[in-house]
């Protein structure tokens, strides 16, 4: 597995599990085992996706030592302010069975994000968490934010496809020091991801899949990727992709299918924040 190092010196594995729309408590337990099994050593959960207990249960089961497992999760807007995120974390730590998070997130940056990220600061400085970042933050966010914060973040997780590349934002995370990670590297599937011509042609060169093919092409641009599948079969095929590089010529056919919006969140449309805004769980 490789490894990238954010700024802190915490090394996080390029390649994770996610466990997103999976809240059933036994299959996110047996979904997590089996990703274990296979050979993931990150689990991205959140506290929205209803399965931290789950994950924690995994983890626990699993006799992996603690200290070898990446574990992620993320506040939801709900919490968001000084108090509300330090207990939400608390709370995290319970249904994690864990004394410490590798990374917490804040999901969005939504609501009062500024008083839920000095909680995050302070916990982070107690050694609670171990590294700190942000979800969904487009690039003139996350440069006020860096610009603003006492410590900034260190992950920024987005959506990151082929069809939605955010090259810019991957210079302005680069340009402050933060970790790229990609949420839906496949796009959910939207769009026929699986059967894409092109993805489908350049992987077949190298004996690949389109899913193997798109995580490969976000690895060699120096981002994390958190597939999440419930089958077995997929979590191995989506885990086997460090045997292959693409070469310049198929990173460049890849650039060319970026369409530069997402097909999952309009994070520009009001109404799309007021939905945000009103999720409770
Ligand atoms: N920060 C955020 O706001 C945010 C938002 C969304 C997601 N996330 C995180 O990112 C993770 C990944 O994103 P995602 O779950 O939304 O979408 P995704 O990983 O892009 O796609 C998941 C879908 O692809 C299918 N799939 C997986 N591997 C496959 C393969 N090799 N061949 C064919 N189909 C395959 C899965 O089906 P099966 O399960 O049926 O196999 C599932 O329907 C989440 O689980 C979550 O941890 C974060």
């Amino acid at each position: 597995m490789e490894h990238l190092e954010l700024y802190n010196g915490v090394k996080i594995p390029q390649l994770g599990f996610g466990v997103f729309q999976i809240p059933d408590h036994e299959a996110a337990k047996k979904a997590v085992l089996s990703a274990l099994k296979t050979g993931y050593r990150l689990i991205d959960t959140a506290q929205s996706y209803m399965n931290e207990r789950a994950v924690g249960d995994a983890v626990k089961e699993s006799g992996i030592p603690r200290e070898e497992v990446f574990i992620t999760s993320k506040i939801w807007l709900q919490d968001f302010s000084f108090d509300g995120t330090q207990k939400a974390v608390m709370r995290s730590l319970e249904l994690l069975s864990t004394d410490y998070v590798d990374l917490m997130l804040l999901h969005q940056p939504l609501g009062d994000y500024i008083g839920a990220w000095r909680a995050l600061e302070k916990l982070y400085k107690e050694g609670k968490i171990r590294a700190i970042g942000m979800a969904n933050c487009y690039p003139h966010v996350l440069a006020d934010l860096c610009e603003t914060f006492e410590i900034k973040p260190m992950v920024n997780q987005i959506e990151m496809h082929p069809f939605f590349q955010q090259q810019l934002n991957l210079n302005i995370m680069k340009e402050y020091g933060v970790v790229p990670e990609a949420w839906a590297p496949f796009n959910e599937g939207k769009s026929d991801f699986f059967n894409n011509p092109i993805l489908t042609e350049i992987g077949a060169k190298y004996n690949k899949t389109a899913a193997q093919t798109a995580l490969r092409w976000n690895i060699q641009r120096g981002v994390v990727v958190i597939p999440k599948t419930v089958h077995e079969n997929r979590m191995q095929q989506n885990f086997d992709v460090f045997d292959f590089t693409l070469s310049d010529e198929d990173m460049a056919k890849i650039k060319e299918m970026d369409t530069g919006r997402s097909e999952i969140v309009d994070h520009f449309d009001p109404y799309w924040i007021k939905a945000l805004h009103s999720y409770k769980f």
